[in-house]
């Protein structure tokens, strides 16, 4: 996806008669397309071939919801959205790298991914390890070196991101989602938690970083990410046993196996668990007291576009 033929409908469904995306959304939809050019060394193919595969993932056509979290919540708080823009490029190297992961044969072994080849279809197993390996580094560096941000920022951000990711975050949910320990359907809400929740109160606390929020204000927020995220999770799986795979761009039933909030409460409380989260999401919203307009509706929209992913 490059700037000139991003689609601002992203979130926004027009042949099912959802709203257009606000002026202020459709300009961020617009600048997070524009993914930072990844650098590399000048010895031929290889490189070359590492450089092309991180850009081939990131710049697929994704939701980049969490990127849009940074910078609704860098603007809710009066901040300029421009301010967040590494901090919102970093969320969303971090998780394509996790989507990269995810795809491998050795873990949901998938061969389709925002409606086209996974990384490691294209461009073979080893390159697509590697690919997801350095765009993590690559998110850490552009935090660590970002003129958006000021030396404290910079620390804040790293600690913020690194410590969403690994072995007390995704990592750790990706571990219980391969390897379940229990599954009781508060089992599956802790993954669920560690696997998606985290990331996304990751963004929302980097938006809050970016604009200078800290303390009781910044913890709210990373309640409403958590909340949001764990919903986001239970849709999905929802859209892993329901939706075709024209409306998901990934292959279906990759997750049938696993205990899920679906296999164990079945789809029709899954969904209406989904909606409580998201409602007591908003809860948290209203509670920061950030200026909540824009993000209100954000997830508002991404709750109906996962909901229309899943065809209800
Ligand atoms: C997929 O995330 C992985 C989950 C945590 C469910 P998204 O649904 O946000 O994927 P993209 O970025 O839109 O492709
Ligand atoms: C993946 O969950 C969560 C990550 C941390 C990447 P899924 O395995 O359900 O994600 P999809 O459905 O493949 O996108
Ligand atoms: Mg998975
Ligand atoms: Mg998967
Ligand atoms: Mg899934």
């Amino acid at each position: 996806m490059n700037g000139d033929t991003v689609d601002i409908n992203v979130l926004t469904c027009p042949s099912s008669g959802a709203a257009q995306p606000s002026a202020l959304l459709s300009d961020l939809i617009v600048a997070l397309a524009h993914a930072p050019a990844i650098p590399g060394i000048e010895d031929g193919a290889s490189a070359e071939l590492l450089r092309k595969s991180m850009h081939y993932s990131l710049e697929l056509r994704g939701k980049r919801a969490r990127g849009l979290l940074v910078l609704l919540i860098a603007e809710g708080w009066n901040a300029p959205w421009q301010s967040a823009l590494d901090c919102a490029h970093a969320v969303e190297m971090v998780h394509t790298s996790s989507l990269i992961v995810d795809d491998l044969p050795s873990m949901d072994n998938a061969s389709l991914r925002r409606g086209e080849p996974s990384n490691h279809e294209k461009f073979g197993e080893p390159t697509a390890v590697l690919a997801g390996i350095s765009l993590l580094s690559e998110a850490l560096r552009l935090l660590a070196s970002s003129k958006e941000l000021s030396p404290g920022q910079r620390n804040d951000a790293v600690a913020c991101l690194t410590s969403a990711i690994g072995p007390v975050g995704m990592a750790a949910g990706q571990m219980r989602d391969i390897y379940p320990v229990a599954s009781a359907v508060e089992d599956v809400e802790f993954t669920h938690a560690l696997k998606t929740g985290s990331l996304f109160a990751a963004a929302a606390e980097l938006g809050c970083i970016a604009a200078g929020i800290d303390g009781p204000r910044k913890w709210m927020l990373s309640d409403y990410g958590m909340l949001l995220g764990k919903a986001f999770q239970e849709f999905d799986d929802l859209i892993d046993v329901a939706a075709p795979t024209q409306a998901s761009g990934k292959d279906a039933q990759k997750d049938k196996d696993k205990p899920t909030v679906v296999s164990i409460v079945g789809r029709e409380v899954a969904a209406k668990r989904a909606l409580r989260q998201v409602a007591m999401s908003l809860e948290c919203l209203e509670a920061s007291c950030i200026q909540s307009k824009e993000l209100h509706r954000f997830t508002l929209e991404l709750t109906r576009a996962m909901r229309r992913t899943v065809g209800k």
